[in-house]
């Protein structure tokens, strides 16, 4: 099994069949000026992730947010007894937080290539092929949800082979992957899958939203990381659906949540354990 490679101007139909079907593709990525951008907030995420638990500590996520403050800061997360811990740096792309305040202006480049060159023109084409309208599209691709995390899965001892992400799936509409480490693995009928590193291209995966926003068309697929080298720096990319509107299930047209906000919450209730 292959994973499908996507280029996001030309989709290729059978590549899209086999996308939607194992719920991970390659994309290529548009221009080399974003691949540079991209370097630059990588190595900001690993001098950070390597920096001191002190200097960590000043960006720490707030505990209790009160209501519209912005979901932003650094966490560590447990994720079971078994497993490494993660650590996060959260924010969103239209106001860089800490160590990413002097490079807003590649954020901003990122999050604007992200969502309008590939997150969007995918989901597009992704309604298309399953039957939707265009204001069926239009209503689930409205005013979405977007963050950006810098993701660290530590390296333990010498323990290369100790899963450093449990298997999950994400919640979200797409979720667009940027990493060099290898380590990242799909579930696809009951063998795990890898995805390596392909240099120039991101890796999409489709979430729980759109799946059922589809009706199953769709897949989101079950994916870990194990067998990482060293420590494992990512950068993730979350298309939500809009917190206000209403999530859909556009071939039966039954409402799954009220707003977006509450499907999050809903999907969200005791998947991470936050240590303090
Ligand atoms: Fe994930």
């Amino acid at each position: 099994m292959q994973i499908p490679t996507i280029f996001s101007l030309t989709i290729n139909q059978s590549e899209l069949d086999d996308a939607m079907r194992i719920g991970f593709c390659y994309v290529r990525l548009p221009s080399e000026a974003l691949i540079q951008k991209i370097d630059v907030c990588m190595q900001t995420a690993r001098n950070f992730f390597g920096g001191s638990p002190e200097e960590k500590a000043k960006w720490r996520l707030k505990e209790t947010l009160l209501p519209g403050e912005r979901y932003e800061g650094y966490v560590v997360r447990s994720q079971s007894k078994n497993t490494n811990t993660v650590e996060q740096i959260f924010f969103e792309p239209d106001s860089p937080f800490g160590p990413y305040v002097p490079h807003a202006s590649s954020i901003q480049a990122i999050d604007d290539a992200f969502l309008n060159m590939i997150s969007l023109p995918l989901l597009h084409t992704v309604f298309m092929k399953a039957g939707l309208s265009q204001d069926d599209y239009a209503d689930a691709a409205g005013n979405p949800a977007c963050s950006l995390v810098f993701q660290c899965c530590p390296l333990t001892g010498e323990e290369k082979n100790k899963i450093r992400l449990n298997a999950h799936k994400d919640f979200g509409l797409i979720t667009v992957l940027y990493f060099e480490e290898d380590g990242l693995e799909v579930n696809y009928q009951n063998q795990w899958i890898p995805i390596p590193h392909k240099p120039g291209h991101l890796v999409i995966n489709f979430g729980n939203a759109l799946e059922l926003m589809t009706n199953g068309c769709c897949h989101s697929a079950l994916h870990r990381v194990t067998n990482a080298t060293d420590n494992r720096v990512s950068m993730v990319y979350f298309v939500s659906p809009s917190p206000q509107r209403p999530v859909r299930n556009y071939i039966n047209n039954k409402i799954i949540a009220e707003t977006g906000q509450l499907f999050f919450k809903q999907q969200f209730a005791d998947y991470y354990q936050v240590d303090h």
